[in-house]
This record gives structure tokens, C-alpha cells and sequence, in this order.
């Protein structure tokens, strides 16, 4: 038997969280666990790339600054490396259990960043997407979105910046319309927040796209 498209195995749906840095991801996270809490919805909550040790070693490799150029190639293998491992060790086990999974960051991400971000196009990863993943996919992608400007000063004051924060501000805006475009393509499965309001307006429009998720409106 196929995949089936939906994730929702036992009705446990699939959500991922994306965005440019510096948009609220970590903040908004937090907020949704606790509203999946509040409704008594069983979840887990893991990361891309990482979720297992394995696809965490990966993760490391992969955001560590370093002085050899990495090939953009050696990069998109490395993600999906990850990303085989993360869905086969954690997403689908806990689908199967009627667990939802919340996930920060996921496919959506690849196509951003190493087709936008780092213009390698959209073909190779949509072969590898699905070589990996079958016809696997999110049910929702709720998309941040935020002037790159605005973003990139909030990570700045993080601290140390990563491989990927270290890129120029172009890298970032290509990265942002990526997503814009993704999501104008699949507006049934995007919900796209409008992160440049306050924390409180974001939380109301994250928590309208959460009830109709769990309603099944998606
Ligand atoms: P973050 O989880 O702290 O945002 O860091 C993960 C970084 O990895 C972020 O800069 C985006 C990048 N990334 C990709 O380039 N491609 C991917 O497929 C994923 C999942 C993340």
C-alpha cells in the first residue's frame, strides 16, 4: 500500500513551524505546545534538522561555522540524511500512535533555503523529496513571516551566529520569497502569520489556524 498524502494516521496530524531567522519560531513553539496542552491533544515536539541523535550529529555538522566551503550539494544530502532518519525513528512512529508531532522546521525549509537561499532550484529537491519521503508530507505548515531586516537584528542579539546566520541579507530575502511563493502555491496547507504584529495579534491568528487544523478544515 502507498503513503498515504495526509499524515493523519489515527487522525494525529502534522505540523510544521517555518520562517526566516529571527521570526518568533522558538516563541511561537512554546505557545502552540501550550495550546496543544490546554485541548488535550497528545504531541511531540522535535526539530529539523535533528529529532534523533543521529540526525542531531548532522545537525551539528551542518550549522557549525567552518572554513572550508561547504558544496551546496553536500548540504542538501546532508538535510535529507537527516531528515530520512528523523521521519522513519520519530514522525511516523508517533503518527502511527495517534501522537501529532509539532516540528520546527521541515521540507518546507530545503526548498527555501537550499533552493532559494542558496539558488539551487526546486527539481533536485523535489526528486529527493520524493526518494525520501514517498508522498509524505506536512498537513500544516504554519509559515512566520517578517521583513528580513526586521529578523535578522533579532537573531543578531542571540549571540554567536551559526553557518546559515553568518549569510548575507540577499540569502535571507531569497529565502523569504521561497516560502511566500510555497505558500501562495499550496494555500491549503500553509497557514501564513503575519509575524510583524505584536506577540498578542500573532498568538490570535496562530490559534484560528490551530482550531480549524483540529477541526480538520486544513
Ligand atoms: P534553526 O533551527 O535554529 O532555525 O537552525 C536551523 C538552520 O538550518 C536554519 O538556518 C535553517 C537551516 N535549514 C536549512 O537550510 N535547510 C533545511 O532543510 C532545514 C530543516 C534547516
Amino acid at each position: 500500500m502507498s503513503e498515504p498524502t495526509k499524515s493523519n494516521l489515527n487522525n494525529a496530524r502534522f505540523l510544521t513551524v517555518e520562517g526566516v531567522e529571527g521570526v518568533g519560531k522558538t516563541t511561537n513553539i512554546t505557545f502552540i505546545s501550550a495550546w496543544l496542552e490546554e485541548q488535550g491533544v497528545p504531541y511531540i515536539h522535535t526539530r529539523e534538522p535533528g529529532g534523533t541523535p543521529l540526525a542531531e550529529e548532522l545537525r551539528s555538522l551542518l550549522l557549525a561555522p567552518r572554513d572550508e566551503q561547504v558544496d551546496a550539494t553536500a548540504e542538501l544530502l546532508m538535510m535529507f540524511a537527516a531528515r530520512a532518519q528523523h521521519i522513519e525513528q520519530v514522525i511516523k512512529p508517533a503518527l502511527a500512535k495517534g501522537i501529532w508531532v509539532l516540528c520546527d522546521r521541515f521540507t518546507d525549509a530545503t526548498y527555501a533555503y537550499q533552493g532559494g537561499g542558496r539558488n539551487m532550484g526546486f527539481d533536485k529537491i523535489q526528486q529527493l523529496e520524493s526518494f525520501v519521503q514517498g508522498d509524505f508530507r506536512p498537513d500544516a505548515v504554519i509559515l512566520l513571516d517578517l521583513p528580513v531586516a526586521v529578523g535578522l537584528a533579532r537573531a543578531a542579539k542571540r549571540g554567536a551566529l551559526d553557518r546559515f546566520e553568518q549569510e548575507a541579507e540577499g540569502f535571507f530575502h531569497r529565502v523569504r520569497d521561497a516560502y511566500l511563493n510555497r505558500a501562495k502555491e499550496n494555500p491549503s496547507r500553509y497557514w501564513l502569520v503575519d509575524a510583524e504584529q505584536s506577540l498578542e495579534l500573532v498568538q490570535v491568528q496562530i490559534s484560528n489556524a490551530l482550531q480549524k487544523i483540529l477541526a480538520d478544515q486544513v
